[in-house]
Protein backbone atom coordinates (compact mmCIF):
# COMPACT_ATOMS: atom_id res chain seq x y z
CA UNK A 1 0.00 0.00 0.00
CA UNK A 2 1.14 3.42 -0.98
CA UNK A 3 1.68 5.76 1.82
CA UNK A 4 0.63 9.41 0.64
CA UNK A 5 1.34 13.02 2.82
CA UNK A 6 -0.93 15.34 3.90
CA UNK A 7 0.22 19.01 5.08
CA UNK A 8 -2.67 20.95 6.73
CA UNK A 9 -5.64 19.48 8.62
CA UNK A 10 -7.95 22.08 7.55
CA UNK A 11 -11.44 21.62 5.29
CA UNK A 12 -9.07 21.09 2.24
CA UNK A 13 -6.26 18.57 3.84
CA UNK A 14 -8.94 16.55 5.98
CA UNK A 15 -10.79 16.45 2.32
CA UNK A 16 -7.92 15.36 0.63
CA UNK A 17 -7.38 12.91 3.50
CA UNK A 18 -10.63 11.39 3.43
CA UNK A 19 -10.42 10.40 0.00
CA UNK A 20 -6.98 9.32 -0.41
CA UNK A 21 -7.69 6.89 2.87
CA UNK A 22 -11.23 6.19 1.05
CA UNK A 23 -9.07 5.07 -1.94
CA UNK A 24 -7.03 2.67 -0.37
CA UNK A 25 -4.00 4.70 0.42
CA UNK A 26 -2.27 4.99 3.49
CA UNK A 27 -2.12 8.99 5.08
CA UNK A 28 0.05 10.88 6.86
CA UNK A 29 -2.05 13.71 7.90
CA UNK A 30 0.25 16.49 9.07
CA UNK A 31 -0.32 20.27 10.96
CA UNK A 32 1.65 22.44 12.80
CA UNK A 33 0.56 20.60 16.32
CA UNK A 34 -0.37 17.37 16.94
CA UNK A 35 -4.04 18.20 18.22
CA UNK A 36 -4.62 20.27 15.03
CA UNK A 37 -3.81 17.17 13.05
CA UNK A 38 -5.63 14.87 15.76
CA UNK A 39 -8.32 17.63 15.39
CA UNK A 40 -8.64 17.20 11.10
CA UNK A 41 -9.16 13.33 12.00
CA UNK A 42 -11.73 13.82 14.31
CA UNK A 43 -13.44 15.51 11.79
CA UNK A 44 -13.35 13.31 9.09
CA UNK A 45 -14.64 10.49 11.93
CA UNK A 46 -17.41 13.08 12.33
CA UNK A 47 -18.45 13.09 8.91
CA UNK A 48 -18.02 9.54 8.07
CA UNK A 49 -20.37 8.61 11.08
CA UNK A 50 -23.18 10.72 9.13
CA UNK A 51 -22.26 8.51 5.81
CA UNK A 52 -22.76 4.97 7.88
CA UNK A 53 -25.95 6.85 9.65
CA UNK A 54 -27.11 7.10 5.77
CA UNK A 55 -25.92 3.58 5.19
CA UNK A 56 -23.53 4.93 2.78
CA UNK A 57 -20.61 2.71 4.35
CA UNK A 58 -20.85 0.28 6.77
CA UNK A 59 -18.80 0.51 10.35
CA UNK A 60 -16.52 -1.53 9.57
CA UNK A 61 -15.27 0.01 6.69
CA UNK A 62 -15.37 3.60 8.46
CA UNK A 63 -13.06 2.09 10.63
CA UNK A 64 -10.64 0.24 8.04
CA UNK A 65 -10.70 3.83 6.48
CA UNK A 66 -9.85 6.10 9.75
CA UNK A 67 -7.20 3.34 10.56
CA UNK A 68 -5.45 4.35 7.58
CA UNK A 69 -4.84 7.93 8.61
CA UNK A 70 -2.07 8.88 11.02
CA UNK A 71 -2.26 12.29 12.39
CA UNK A 72 0.95 13.81 13.35
CA UNK A 73 2.68 16.79 14.55
CA UNK A 74 5.55 17.64 12.05
CA UNK A 75 6.30 16.76 9.00
CA UNK A 76 9.53 15.05 9.31
CA UNK A 77 7.26 11.77 9.25
CA UNK A 78 6.84 12.29 5.95
CA UNK A 79 9.49 10.27 4.74
CA UNK A 80 7.85 7.36 3.85
CA UNK A 81 5.84 8.55 1.64
CA UNK A 82 5.76 8.24 -2.52
CA UNK A 83 3.68 11.66 -2.55
CA UNK A 84 2.73 14.29 -0.49
CA UNK A 85 0.01 17.09 -1.13
CA UNK A 86 0.40 20.21 0.52
CA UNK A 87 -2.48 22.19 1.82
CA UNK A 88 -1.87 24.69 4.06
CA UNK A 89 -2.89 28.40 4.80
CA UNK A 90 -2.77 30.25 1.27
CA UNK A 91 0.21 31.93 2.55
CA UNK A 92 3.19 31.82 -0.21
CA UNK A 93 5.77 32.10 2.57
CA UNK A 94 4.41 29.28 4.70
CA UNK A 95 4.37 27.35 1.94
CA UNK A 96 7.87 27.86 1.04
CA UNK A 97 9.17 27.00 4.90
CA UNK A 98 6.94 23.78 4.37
CA UNK A 99 8.40 22.29 1.18
CA UNK A 100 12.46 23.01 2.23
CA UNK A 101 11.35 21.11 6.22
CA UNK A 102 9.71 18.33 3.80
CA UNK A 103 12.01 18.28 1.26
CA UNK A 104 14.79 17.46 3.93
CA UNK A 105 13.20 14.36 4.20
CA UNK A 106 10.89 13.05 0.99
CA UNK A 107 12.69 10.10 -1.00
CA UNK A 108 14.43 11.10 -4.36
CA UNK A 109 11.58 9.75 -6.05
CA UNK A 110 8.72 11.29 -4.17
CA UNK A 111 6.62 14.14 -5.33
CA UNK A 112 5.59 16.91 -3.68
CA UNK A 113 2.42 18.82 -5.28
CA UNK A 114 0.75 22.14 -3.77
CA UNK A 115 -3.23 22.28 -3.58
CA UNK A 116 -2.81 26.36 -4.16
CA UNK A 117 -5.63 27.96 -5.40
CA UNK A 118 -3.78 30.90 -6.78
CA UNK A 119 -0.32 30.87 -6.19
CA UNK A 120 1.81 30.29 -9.65
CA UNK A 121 3.28 26.61 -9.39
CA UNK A 122 6.43 27.57 -11.60
CA UNK A 123 7.61 30.54 -8.82
CA UNK A 124 6.63 27.87 -5.89
CA UNK A 125 8.85 25.02 -6.95
CA UNK A 126 11.73 26.93 -6.44
CA UNK A 127 11.35 26.66 -2.86
CA UNK A 128 10.70 22.85 -3.98
CA UNK A 129 13.38 20.02 -3.52
CA UNK A 130 13.50 19.26 -7.21
CA UNK A 131 10.73 21.66 -9.42
CA UNK A 132 10.42 18.33 -11.89
CA UNK A 133 8.98 16.78 -9.29
CA UNK A 134 6.58 19.88 -8.43
CA UNK A 135 3.38 20.43 -9.09
CA UNK A 136 -0.33 21.78 -8.68
CA UNK A 137 -3.22 19.30 -7.73
CA UNK A 138 -6.06 21.86 -7.33
CA UNK A 139 -8.95 20.42 -5.36
CA UNK A 140 -12.82 21.69 -4.70
CA UNK A 141 -14.62 22.02 -2.04
CA UNK A 142 -16.32 19.82 -0.59
CA UNK A 143 -13.50 17.78 -1.66
CA UNK A 144 -15.28 14.20 -0.78
CA UNK A 145 -18.25 15.36 -2.85
CA UNK A 146 -16.63 17.46 -5.85
CA UNK A 147 -15.63 14.79 -8.63
CA UNK A 148 -12.53 17.16 -10.56
CA UNK A 149 -8.90 17.95 -9.55
CA UNK A 150 -7.21 20.49 -11.71
CA UNK A 151 -3.83 19.41 -12.49
CA UNK A 152 -1.20 22.72 -13.67
CA UNK A 153 1.95 21.91 -14.41
CA UNK A 154 5.02 24.29 -13.84
CA UNK A 155 7.65 24.95 -16.43
CA UNK A 156 9.88 22.13 -15.07
CA UNK A 157 7.03 20.02 -13.94
CA UNK A 158 8.38 16.50 -15.51
CA UNK A 159 6.01 14.09 -17.80
CA UNK A 160 6.61 11.32 -14.86
CA UNK A 161 4.98 13.67 -12.26
CA UNK A 162 2.35 14.17 -14.15
CA UNK A 163 1.16 10.70 -14.64
CA UNK A 164 1.91 10.33 -10.94
CA UNK A 165 -0.59 12.45 -10.07
CA UNK A 166 -2.87 10.73 -13.14
CA UNK A 167 -2.79 7.65 -11.43
CA UNK A 168 -3.37 9.07 -8.08
CA UNK A 169 -6.48 11.12 -9.58
CA UNK A 170 -7.97 7.94 -11.29
CA UNK A 171 -7.79 5.90 -7.84
CA UNK A 172 -9.74 8.43 -6.14
CA UNK A 173 -12.40 8.19 -8.63
CA UNK A 174 -11.68 12.14 -9.40
CA UNK A 175 -11.81 13.34 -13.43
CA UNK A 176 -8.95 16.10 -13.97
CA UNK A 177 -8.50 18.56 -16.33
CA UNK A 178 -4.77 19.58 -16.93
CA UNK A 179 -4.42 23.79 -17.19
CA UNK A 180 -1.46 25.99 -17.73
CA UNK A 181 0.42 27.85 -14.99
CA UNK A 182 -1.49 31.12 -15.63
CA UNK A 183 -3.20 33.36 -12.75
CA UNK A 184 -6.30 31.32 -11.44
CA UNK A 185 -5.84 28.01 -13.58
CA UNK A 186 -9.26 27.32 -15.33
CA UNK A 187 -11.99 27.19 -12.46
CA UNK A 188 -11.14 29.95 -10.42
CA UNK A 189 -10.60 32.18 -13.69
CA UNK A 190 -14.39 31.84 -14.42
CA UNK A 191 -15.74 31.37 -11.16
CA UNK A 192 -14.00 34.25 -9.03
CA UNK A 193 -15.39 37.08 -11.65
CA UNK A 194 -18.84 35.90 -10.75
CA UNK A 195 -18.89 35.65 -7.48
CA UNK A 196 -16.88 39.25 -7.35
CA UNK A 197 -19.73 40.36 -10.04
CA UNK A 198 -22.43 39.54 -7.54
CA UNK A 199 -20.41 41.58 -4.63
CA UNK A 200 -20.68 44.51 -7.27
CA UNK A 201 -24.27 43.96 -7.89
CA UNK A 202 -25.22 43.74 -4.19
CA UNK A 203 -23.04 46.76 -3.00
CA UNK A 204 -25.04 48.63 -6.52
CA UNK A 205 -28.24 48.24 -4.98
CA UNK A 206 -29.30 45.98 -7.72
CA UNK A 207 -30.86 43.42 -5.61
CA UNK A 208 -31.09 41.65 -2.38
CA UNK A 209 -29.15 38.74 -0.79
CA UNK A 210 -31.53 36.23 -1.20
CA UNK A 211 -32.21 37.86 -4.61
CA UNK A 212 -29.12 37.73 -6.10
CA UNK A 213 -28.60 33.59 -4.86
CA UNK A 214 -31.65 32.48 -5.65
CA UNK A 215 -31.69 34.57 -9.13
CA UNK A 216 -28.43 32.62 -10.08
CA UNK A 217 -29.56 29.28 -8.10
CA UNK A 218 -32.78 28.75 -10.25
CA UNK A 219 -32.00 30.90 -13.20
CA UNK A 220 -28.68 29.07 -13.67
CA UNK A 221 -29.16 25.94 -12.22
CA UNK A 222 -26.43 26.15 -10.16
CA UNK A 223 -26.30 24.67 -6.89
CA UNK A 224 -25.45 27.31 -4.36
CA UNK A 225 -26.04 31.19 -5.27
CA UNK A 226 -22.60 33.20 -5.92
CA UNK A 227 -22.89 34.92 -2.20
CA UNK A 228 -23.62 31.86 -0.31
CA UNK A 229 -20.82 30.14 -2.33
CA UNK A 230 -18.45 33.11 -1.25
CA UNK A 231 -19.32 32.81 2.22
CA UNK A 232 -18.86 28.93 1.94
CA UNK A 233 -15.13 29.01 0.13
CA UNK A 234 -14.79 32.18 2.49
CA UNK A 235 -14.64 35.69 1.41
CA UNK A 236 -10.67 36.39 2.33
CA UNK A 237 -10.02 33.41 -0.01
CA UNK A 238 -12.47 34.96 -2.63
CA UNK A 239 -10.41 38.54 -2.26
CA UNK A 240 -7.07 36.43 -2.29
CA UNK A 241 -7.68 35.23 -5.36
CA UNK A 242 -9.64 37.94 -7.13
CA UNK A 243 -6.61 40.24 -6.19
CA UNK A 244 -3.98 37.33 -7.58
CA UNK A 245 -6.15 37.62 -10.92
CA UNK A 246 -6.39 41.36 -10.96
CA UNK A 247 -2.41 41.55 -10.46
CA UNK A 248 -1.52 38.66 -12.24
CA UNK A 249 -3.18 40.02 -15.71
CA UNK A 250 -3.04 43.80 -14.94
CA UNK A 251 -6.67 43.46 -16.13
CA UNK A 252 -9.32 46.04 -14.54
CA UNK A 253 -12.62 43.41 -15.80
CA UNK A 254 -11.04 41.90 -12.33
CA UNK A 255 -10.78 44.40 -9.87
CA UNK A 256 -12.14 43.80 -6.37
CA UNK A 257 -15.92 44.53 -5.62
CA UNK A 258 -15.23 47.27 -2.52
CA UNK A 259 -18.10 45.57 -0.96
CA UNK A 260 -16.04 42.22 -0.81
CA UNK A 261 -13.05 44.13 0.30
CA UNK A 262 -15.38 46.10 3.05
CA UNK A 263 -16.73 42.31 4.39
CA UNK A 264 -13.19 40.77 4.81
CA UNK A 265 -11.59 43.85 6.45
CA UNK A 266 -14.57 43.83 9.05
CA UNK A 267 -13.45 40.72 9.52
CA UNK A 268 -16.42 38.75 8.39
CA UNK A 269 -14.84 35.71 5.98
CA UNK A 270 -18.34 33.75 5.91
CA UNK A 271 -19.19 30.53 7.05
CA UNK A 272 -16.26 29.89 8.86
CA UNK A 273 -15.77 32.96 10.66
CA UNK A 274 -19.94 33.14 11.30
CA UNK A 275 -20.81 35.62 9.33
CA UNK A 276 -20.06 36.63 5.88
CA UNK A 277 -23.18 37.70 3.30
CA UNK A 278 -25.23 35.29 5.70
CA UNK A 279 -25.38 34.94 9.60
CA UNK A 280 -24.66 31.64 10.59
CA UNK A 281 -25.01 31.78 14.19
CA UNK A 282 -29.01 30.38 14.21
CA UNK A 283 -30.18 27.14 12.90
CA UNK A 284 -30.41 28.52 9.30
CA UNK A 285 -28.55 31.26 7.48
CA UNK A 286 -30.03 35.09 7.69
CA UNK A 287 -28.76 37.55 5.42
CA UNK A 288 -27.15 40.37 7.08
CA UNK A 289 -28.12 43.44 4.75
N1 LIG B 1 -18.10 17.26 3.22
C1 LIG B 1 -18.46 16.08 2.73
N2 LIG B 1 -19.66 15.84 2.16
C2 LIG B 1 -20.53 16.86 2.12
C3 LIG B 1 -20.22 18.13 2.61
C4 LIG B 1 -18.94 18.33 3.17
N3 LIG B 1 -18.53 19.52 3.65
N4 LIG B 1 -21.29 18.95 2.41
C5 LIG B 1 -22.24 18.20 1.82
N5 LIG B 1 -21.78 16.94 1.63
C6 LIG B 1 -22.48 15.83 0.97
C7 LIG B 1 -23.68 15.41 1.81
O1 LIG B 1 -23.29 14.43 2.75
C8 LIG B 1 -24.60 14.84 0.76
O2 LIG B 1 -24.20 13.51 0.42
P1 LIG B 1 -25.30 12.40 0.01
O3 LIG B 1 -26.10 12.97 -1.13
O4 LIG B 1 -24.48 11.23 -0.42
O5 LIG B 1 -26.12 12.16 1.21
C9 LIG B 1 -24.33 15.70 -0.49
O6 LIG B 1 -23.04 16.30 -0.25
C10 LIG B 1 -25.37 16.77 -0.66
O7 LIG B 1 -25.39 17.54 0.53
P2 LIG B 1 -26.68 18.23 1.14
O8 LIG B 1 -27.91 17.47 0.73
O9 LIG B 1 -26.46 18.47 2.59
O10 LIG B 1 -26.69 19.70 0.54
P3 LIG B 1 -26.71 20.18 -0.94
O11 LIG B 1 -27.51 19.29 -1.84
O12 LIG B 1 -27.09 21.60 -0.83
O13 LIG B 1 -25.21 20.07 -1.43
C11 LIG B 1 -23.06 20.98 -1.77
C12 LIG B 1 -24.17 20.72 -0.75
C13 LIG B 1 -22.51 19.64 -2.25
C14 LIG B 1 -21.98 21.75 -1.04
C15 LIG B 1 -23.66 21.76 -2.99
O14 LIG B 1 -24.38 22.87 -2.53
C16 LIG B 1 -22.60 22.22 -3.98
O15 LIG B 1 -22.14 21.47 -4.81
N6 LIG B 1 -22.25 23.53 -3.90
C17 LIG B 1 -21.25 24.13 -4.78
C18 LIG B 1 -19.88 23.79 -4.29
C19 LIG B 1 -18.82 24.37 -5.17
O16 LIG B 1 -19.04 25.07 -6.14
N7 LIG B 1 -17.57 24.09 -4.78
C20 LIG B 1 -16.43 24.61 -5.48
C21 LIG B 1 -15.92 25.81 -4.77
S1 LIG B 1 -14.54 26.52 -5.59
C22 LIG B 1 -13.22 25.72 -4.92
O17 LIG B 1 -13.32 24.87 -4.07
C23 LIG B 1 -11.89 26.17 -5.44
C24 LIG B 1 -11.12 26.95 -4.42
O18 LIG B 1 -9.84 27.19 -4.92
C25 LIG B 1 -11.77 28.25 -4.03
Amino acid sequence: MQTIGVIGAGQMGAGIAQVSAAAGYRVILSDVDQARAEAGKAGIAKRLARNVEKGKIDGQARDALLGRIEPVGDVAAMAPCALVIEAATEREAIKRQIFERVGAVLGKDAVLASNTSSIPITRLAQAAPDPARFIGVHFFNPVPVMGLIEIIRGLATSDETVATIETYAAQLGKQVVRANDAPGFIVNRVLMPMLNEACFALGEGVATIPDIDLACQLGLNHPMGPLTLADFIGLDTCLEITRVLFEGTGDPKFRPAPLLIKYVEAGWYGRKSGRGFYDYSGETPVPTR
